[in-house]
């Protein structure tokens, strides 16, 4: 089964992502990561033809062999990766190796583009999303710093990630919004695993029938 999930920065994507995949025993492939890792790579003056990103099965980053993952919360990537991600050449790159990831087995994968064009089949599509106030409240308590500061460079990804030519941000036709503004990570995981669950249901009956 290929779970996608996709909204906007802070929404709660990557928590429920990672405790989805360890209650369903599938892989964790948080896409928002690998962006991150091409943007360290070009912050190392690596050309994209020599950077190879790869996501191990608890959702390790790496960036030409080396763990990179406890780099990427870096809020200096926040906007360098939403920069490079407008670029069709990163995105082809990356989203060749997504989709092989996805190949070998059950995955949960959360992005922008997962639900549109990584895994367009996937079985259930979740559009996460949560107001910007409250967005912007949650990245606040994670990194500090000025609230207005961390709202307006919010508002500027949101807007540059939903707005490009390439593979922009929104929810696949067929995907269940489920916003997060008074959710708790608990909740919202409970509303996605019902989801899930009557997905599996219908596929049982199918077989059945
Ligand atoms: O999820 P994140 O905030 O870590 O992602 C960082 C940037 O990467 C985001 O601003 C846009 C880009 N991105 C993308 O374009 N497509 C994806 N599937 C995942 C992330």
């Amino acid at each position: 089964m290929k779970i996608a999930i996709d909204g906007p920065a802070a929404a709660g994507k990557t928590t429920l992502a990672k405790r989805l995949a360890q209650q369903l025993g599938f892989l964790f492939v948080p896409t928002g990561a690998m962006y991150r890792a091409a943007a360290l790579a070009h912050q190392r003056g690596i050309p994209l033809e020599n950077t190879e990103i790869m996501v191990d099965k608890n959702g390790r980053v790496f960036l030409n062999g080396e763990d990179v993952t406890d780099l990427l919360a870096n809020p200096e990537l926040d906007d360098l990766s939403s920069r490079l991600a407008v670029d069709p050449q990163v995105r082809a790159r990356l989203v060749e190796l997504q989709r092989k990831i996805a190949e070998a087995g059950s995955v949960v994968m959360e992005g922008r583009d997962i639900g549109t064009v990584v895994l367009p089949d996937a079985e259930v599509k979740i559009f996460l999303w949560a107001t910007l106030e409250e967005r912007a409240r949650r990245r606040h308590r994670e990194q500090g710093g000025d609230f207005a500061e961390v709202l307006e460079a919010l508002r500027r990804r949101d807007e540059r990630d939903s707005t490009r030519a390439c593979a922009p941000l929104r929810p696949a036709p067929d995907a269940v919004v489920v916003d997060t503004t008074d959710k708790t990570p608990d909740e919202v995981l409970a509303v996605v695993l019902k989801l899930v669950e009557e997905k599996r249901a219908g596929f049982v009956c199918r077989a059945d029938s």
